[in-house]
């Protein structure tokens, strides 16, 4: 069986081999791309697979659920943060003078998982360690958001954070930080039981009637650690659990 891990950093990927090929492909057709560097991004919809243009408007979708809802968004499991520049982009379309809808992303952004336990099951052959990214990203990171936020109306007022650490810790750092806290959108992609269950149980004093819960792996046997997490917190049996059609495993719930 071909391998499920990326050659760097062993974050877990399902592709087959041939999509593999294509991937690498296109990647490289970015690299070479003939377009000035003026014209670059306003084209990036060329390279854009099903694939991940399904998750841009899975978030859409999820944004306008949480429109008319007063708080913050949190991811819980960032990475390189491509979510917090969609939800960035998002906010700046649809509520652009919105200060109070910050955009909070847990991560160790360096070390990757912390804390997997047996309940993260044997299937993945993960380890602490797994999934990280290269050293000093926050910062870069942080930069691209700083300018993501300057391309949108009142840029002056930063609007994000990035809360670097063992999640675990960290969320409750920023919420002593931020009693004020009302989570409108919370999004669960740490993978594993450990930190999942912490963050779960620690904003759950801060959801409300409408807030929306998002998970990436629900009912994932390479992952099992998330459902338990849920189960073990908020309970299963009295959440609608849905999904949209246009992504293959992420799945949210409001709260009711
Ligand atoms: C699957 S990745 C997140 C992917 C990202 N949401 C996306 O859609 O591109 C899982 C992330 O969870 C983070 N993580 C796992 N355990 C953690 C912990 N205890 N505290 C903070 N971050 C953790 C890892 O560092 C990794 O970046």
């Amino acid at each position: 069986m071909a391998s499920i891990k990326t050659e760097k950093h062993e974050a877990i990927v399902l592709s087959s081999q041939s999509e593999k090929e294509l991937q690498k492909q296109l990647v490289e057709m970015v690299k070479q791309s003939p377009m000035p560097d003026d014209e670059l991004l306003q084209n990036i919809g060329l390279y854009l697979s099903s694939k991940n243009l399904s998750r841009i408007l899975f978030f859409y979708e999820i944004y306008q659920k949480i429109l008319n809802t007063h708080g913050v968004v949190m991811e819980f499991g960032v990475r390189w943060g491509q979510n917090l520049g969609l939800l960035t982009a998002l906010r700046g379309i649809f509520e652009p003078f919105n200060r109070h809808r910050k955009v909070i992303g847990f991560d160790t952004f360096g070390s990757g998982f912390i804390g997997v336990t047996e309940q993260d099951g044997k299937a993945g052959k993960i380890k602490d360690g797994d999934f990280s990214v290269s050293d000093n990203y926050d910062a870069y990171l942080s930069k691209v958001l700083e300018i993501q936020e300057a391309l949108n109306p009142i840029g002056h007022l930063k609007k994000f954070s990035l809360e670097k650490g063992d999640g675990s810790k960290t969320i409750h750092d920023y919420l002593k930080r931020h009693p004020e806290t009302l989570v409108s959108l919370a999004i669960f992609d740490f993978d594993i039981y450990q930190p999942t269950k912490a963050c779960l149980e620690a904003i759950k004093p801060h959801l409300f009637k409408g807030s929306v819960l998002v998970f990436d792996e629900l009912c994932d046997d390479i992952f099992p650690g998330e459902t338990v997490a849920l189960r073990e917190t908020l309970g299963i049996s009295n959440l609608r659990i849905q999904r949209m059609p246009m992504t293959a495993r992420v799945s949210y719930v409001v709260i009711e």
